[in-house]
């Protein structure tokens, strides 16, 4: 069955530009347009709409109060909002409008991701206290300016990583910093990487992207001390994960693609907590909560808060646009059981590279791991998960 779907945007020649870009997708989406909140209104009281996609900035209603009705009238279509990238005060505002947030341009494959995000972070968008949490953030971390440029330039059909080099090139303290990483020891390279078109050769785009993404997310320069502290730490925690990740990924000989999706998730999967260390004593609470009640980390969440950091995380890169593979992982690493996750799929390994962080000892006890048993038991026995830490450790001291 075709996916529904209903454009609103006030100027022609915009739907006119979406009807040429969207033929192609003729065959999955019905999509029908509509140039005034009003119309758009009309539209929905005699048709059947899966997804509303609507421009922020329309004259008369705009699209966050266009979604408020339709987040009231037909509560089960979903709700994305268009907006300009600069426009963050109004994405904010709209948090509980709409699903998920675009940024123009709005090409074709990127909306396709968004609906899928949309989809998947449904339950979280519907969470009350969730709402009420962000909405009161002063402001949500946004995906480096760097990130979007590059993201523009991969879009072209013709890449050229000379021009991908130039772009990074631009921010020399970025720059910098990659080649510190790349040379940091972590990626196992026997020689050191002098320039950054050396660094995209031996790496590929998707883990300098990731390197961005890691060095942008947890700089902390904006962040008071007590934060930095907590932040630095989780940013040391993610990039053992990551390490952890690699090694598995080469242990288990996963292709390209898969490991990259998996580092990527293994460096953000804890991004969620860098929004609840805003709240206050957030560490101290959920430890006690955990120790008090013998309970895990996500469970102590969920009953302090409503929801939990893996979450939080989905949802923030479900606004960053990021792939579902890369959201679902970070959304379910502790405990992949809840989706329908095969063995070695993304989110599991990214699962047994969280737990393995977590480990550092050298103890083989399988029941000290902090794993979802419903999902290990499934795939692969205890056994074989100290065999694999054994490899992993085996690994790390011989990179
Ligand atoms: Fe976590
Ligand atoms: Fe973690």
């Amino acid at each position: 069955m075709k996916t529904k779907i209903l454009m609103v945007d006030d100027e022609p020649e915009i739907i006119n530009a979406y009807r040429r870009l969207f033929f192609s997708f003729k065959n999955v989406w019905e999509i029908n347009f509509a140039t005034s909140g009003a119309e758009a209104i009309e539209f929905l009281k005699n048709n059947e709409v899966d997804v509303v996609v609507s421009d922020m900035r329309m004259p008369g209603m705009n699209g966050d109060e266009l979604l408020r009705i339709i987040q009231s009238d037909f509560p089960g279509t979903l709700r994305i909002i268009l907006s300009g990238y600069q426009d963050e005060i109004s994405i904010i505002r709209s948090l509980s409008s709409a699903h998920q947030f675009l940024i123009k341009p709005c090409e074709p494959d990127k909306l396709k991701v968004t609906i899928e995000n949309a989809y998947a972070l449904r339950d979280l968008i519907e969470n009350k206290q969730f709402i009420e949490f962000a909405n009161g953030l002063d402001e949500l971390p946004v995906l480096p300016q760097i990130y979007i440029k590059l993201e523009r330039e991969f879009s072209k059909e013709d890449i050229s990583l000379r021009r991908v080099a130039d772009i990074i090139e631009e921010d020399p303290v970025i720059s910098a910093k990659i080649l510190q990483v790349v040379n940091s020891g972590f990626f196992g390279i026997p020689r050191r990487i002098a320039d950054l078109m050396e660094a995209l050769n031996y790496l590929g785009t998707n883990l300098v992207k990731a390197i961005i993404l890691y060095v942008e997310t947890f700089s902390v320069k904006n962040y008071p001390e007590a934060e930095s502290v907590e932040i630095r730490k989780i940013g040391k925690h993610s990039m053992k994960t990551a390490e952890i990740g690699r090694v598995l990924c080469k242990l288990k000989k996963l292709d390209k693609k898969s490991s990259d999706n998996i580092i990527i998730s293994c460096i953000l999967h804890d991004i969620g907590r860098l929004l609840m260390i805003r709240k206050k004593n957030y560490l101290n609470d959920v430890l006690e909560k955990m120790a008090s009640d013998n309970i895990s980390m996500i469970d102590a969440e969920n009953k302090l808060y409503g929801f939990t950091h893996t979450s939080a995380g989905a949802y923030l890169l479900g606004i960053w646009g990021l792939p579902k593979e890369i959201i679902e992982a970070v959304g379910f690493h502790h405990n992949p059981s809840a989706i329908n996750c095969e063995a070695d799929c993304v989110t599991g390994v990214v699962h047994f590279a969280n737990a393995f962080a977590n480990y550092s000892k050298s103890i083989f006890n399988f029941k000290e791991f902090d794993l979802d048993l419903e999902y290990t038991q499934k795939f692969i026995s205890e056994d074989e998960i100290l065999k694999l830490w054994k490899n992993v450790l085996y690994s790390l001291d011989n990179k």
